[in-house]
């Protein structure tokens, strides 16, 4: 059902959708994994609509989130009237990211530590279904060998009953285009099916070398700045890539070895290629302005101008 080859219809898929979550499920209860991405949460809403109460959406807090999305993202399902439990596991996160270097290694222990928290989650509320918003793009990067997204096993040959449950995928044939499209069929808010997309493994791809709270913390930082400073611009995606080397900068007069930051801004459809925006001078200026005055250990700032491909929209 690839976006472009027909017309996609919407309000048709809802209703096969939520047929076959009903069989799925049956009289079961079922946990969804919303990290208040628009597949997560398109996902979380579309399964309630069908189990209704048997559902529970579980937001894993990974120390790895933006400025304020914790927050965002459990008062938006409790507005939406969906139960919610909100897990906190950044100490078993940053554990697990202690050392490593290499984005493949990074990316398959954010993926362990994703199952296993679900795992954990599942056992105590005795619940054996796990929905998910894994979309089309994910499994094909993944299946591929580019990158391993953080919520494909089964396509990859893992069994998930390995971590004690089984696997309710909804939207596994769709591109993101046509998720929005499901989103405003569900009538949505626009700041869900709008949404910029945002990686499950979130701030960790976008922290090269070793994941710290420290680092998060820069990047977090300076993603808000590129966010705030890019609004108008309605791009695929924006936002603030902390490096693993240092470089020579000035600041109050004095020598400092500091931080290098890298700006991306992209437009795209479907995430399967993309291109770098031609932004104004004036608008990637007032970036690295701010971002090199508002983060003390930040010397440098660029602007990345490469496609997808030859890129990837993330740096890991
Ligand atoms: P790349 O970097 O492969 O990204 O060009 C394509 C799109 O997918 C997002 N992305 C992910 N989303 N889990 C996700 O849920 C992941 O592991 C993951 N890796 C990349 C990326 O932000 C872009 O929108």
């Amino acid at each position: 059902m690839g976006f472009g080859k027909k017309m996609f219809d919407a309000k048709k898929f809802v209703k096969k959708s939520l047929k076959e979550i009903k069989e799925v499920v049956g009289d079961r209860k079922v946990i969804s994994a919303c990290s208040g991405g628009v597949d997560s949460t398109v996902t979380t809403f579309l399964v309630h609509k069908a189990v209704g109460d048997r559902l529970m959406a579980v937001f894993i807090d990974d120390g790895l989130r933006r400025e304020g999305e914790p927050e965002f993202v459990v008062r938006i399902l409790k507005d939406l009237g969906i139960k919610t439990r909100s897990v906190d596991a950044k100490e078993e996160f940053f554990k697990i990211f202690h050392g490593r270097i290499d984005a493949e290694e990074k990316r398959k222990a954010f993926r362990h530590t994703f199952y296993k928290t679900l795992g954990q989650v599942a056992k105590e509320e005795n619940i054996g279904v796990i929905a998910q918003g894994t979309i089309k793009a994910d499994v094909i990067e993944t299946v591929k060998g580019i990158k391993s997204q953080h919520n494909v096993l089964e396509q990859i040959g893992i069994d998930p009953l390995a971590y004690g449950y089984k696997i309710l995928e909804p939207l596994r044939e769709l591109f993101k285009p046509e998720v929005r499209m499901v989103g405003r069929e569900l009538g949505l808010p626009k700041e869900i099916s709008e949404r910029m997309p945002f990686p499950g493994p979130a701030l960790s791809l976008r922290v090269l070398g070793v994941v710290t709270p420290e680092r998060v913390a820069i990047v977090r930082q300076a993603t808000q700045i590129v966010e705030e400073e890019t609004l108008e611009l309605g791009t695929f995606q924006n936002f603030a890539v902390l490096h693993n080397d240092k470089a020579t900068g000035i600041k109050n007069g004095e020598r400092v070895y500091g931080n290098i930051i890298t700006v991306r801004i992209v437009d795209s459809t479907d995430a399967v290629t993309a291109k770098a925006r031609k932004v104004s001078y004036k608008i990637l200026k007032k970036i690295a302005k701010r971002i090199t005055e508002e983060i003390p250990s930040i010397v440098r700032c660029l602007y990345d101008i490469t496609d997808k491909p030859p890129s990837t929209i993330e740096f890991e």
